[in-house]
């Protein structure tokens, strides 16, 4: 079983400035709700329980965010805001949350490899909360857990984008060996357009080995002068193996504007509108007794 869950959250977010100039872009809210903590849930959701977060300066909103808030709690005990709690109260109480900071911005590798001190010698998920996946009855890194189970190696998540987005992503090639999984042989980060393996794309959902450990600090600087998580996957994919698995699920770009609304949309739809008809049994509500000063 996997326990532990890496998030990778030092990037500055400068696609979503000037939001991002002072809020982590791991804390924008997707509805009411920050988009780290739908990565939580879907790890939660995938039997995972030690969240490692490599957080960087100016993060400090994402520890509070996963620790009590003790003059909040004084204010609301008692009344009917306290519903509001309840969900991530809940997280905080299925999950214990690390942090270790990136102190140089030196690429996703990097980030990932900064994580070896939280992670040890384990297989681990690496979520990317920027990345929004939905799916109604099983989340997608739980669908990728049960096939770590079955496989034993690491595995990327994977889209079929279209050609003109190849260039924005991993992309991978590879064999398949059943349905909607893949043995990589190619991985190329970010090709140029017109040059992509194929036009199979990585998203921010990944489940690794820990001997990617060792590949990363072998991997030299690669696109854009950053230690590539891609280049390090596919030294493994040569070396041992690497699957591929095109998930079932919707996933949403929330690094682009267009993706966060859509993510915004689809949020209010299917999980906030029903959540709140779900809520049709009359709650009960405390009253607070006011402390009345008597002249
Ligand atoms: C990163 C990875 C890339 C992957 C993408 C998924 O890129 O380097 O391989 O396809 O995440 O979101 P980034 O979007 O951080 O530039």
């Amino acid at each position: 079983m996997i326990k532990k869950c890496l998030f990778p959250a030092a990037g500055y977010g400068t696609r979503f400035l000037p939001a991002t100039k002072s809020m982590p872009k791991e804390m924008m809210p997707v509805v009411n709700k920050p988009l780290i903590e739908y990565g939580v849930d879907e790890a939660i959701h995938a039997g995972m329980t030690d969240m490692c977060i490599v957080t960087g300066r100016g993060k400090h909103s994402i520890m509070d965010h996963f620790d009590t808030n003790y003059e909040l709690e004084h204010q609301i005990n008692g009344t009917s805001k306290e519903a509001l709690l309840e969900d991530i109260r809940g997280v905080m109480d299925s999950a214990s949350f690390t942090y270790i900071r990136q102190r140089e911005m030196k690429g996703l590798g990097h980030a990932i490899l900064t994580g070896k001190a939280l992670v040890g010698d384990n297989p681990f998920a690496v979520v990317l909360a920027d990345d929004l996946c939905v799916n109604e009855h099983k989340g997608v890194l739980a669908q990728m857990a049960e096939l770590y189970n079955q496989f034993r190696c690491t595995i990327v998540a994977v889209q079929e984008v279209p050609e003109t987005e190849t260039h924005k992503y991993g992309v991978i090639s590879g064999e398949m060996i059943k349905d909607n999984i893949f043995r990589v042989d190619d991985m190329v980060e970010k090709p140029e357009p017109g040059t992509a393996p194929s036009n199979m794309a990585i998203i921010g959902r990944y489940i690794m080995t820990p001997d990617i450990f060792d590949l990363i600090e072998q991997t030299e600087p690669g696109k854009g002068g950053e230690i590539q998580i891609t280049d390090a996957l596919l030294k493994q994919a040569k070396t041992g193996c690497v699957l591929a698995y095109k998930f079932e699920g919707k996933r949403f770009d929330c690094g682009s504007a267009e993706g966060y609304i859509e993510a915004t949309n689809y949020c209010y739809e299917n999980l906030y509108q029903k959540a709140k008809k779900k809520e049709s049994k009359p709650a009960v509500v405390k009253v607070k007794t006011a402390e009345v000063e008597m002249a």
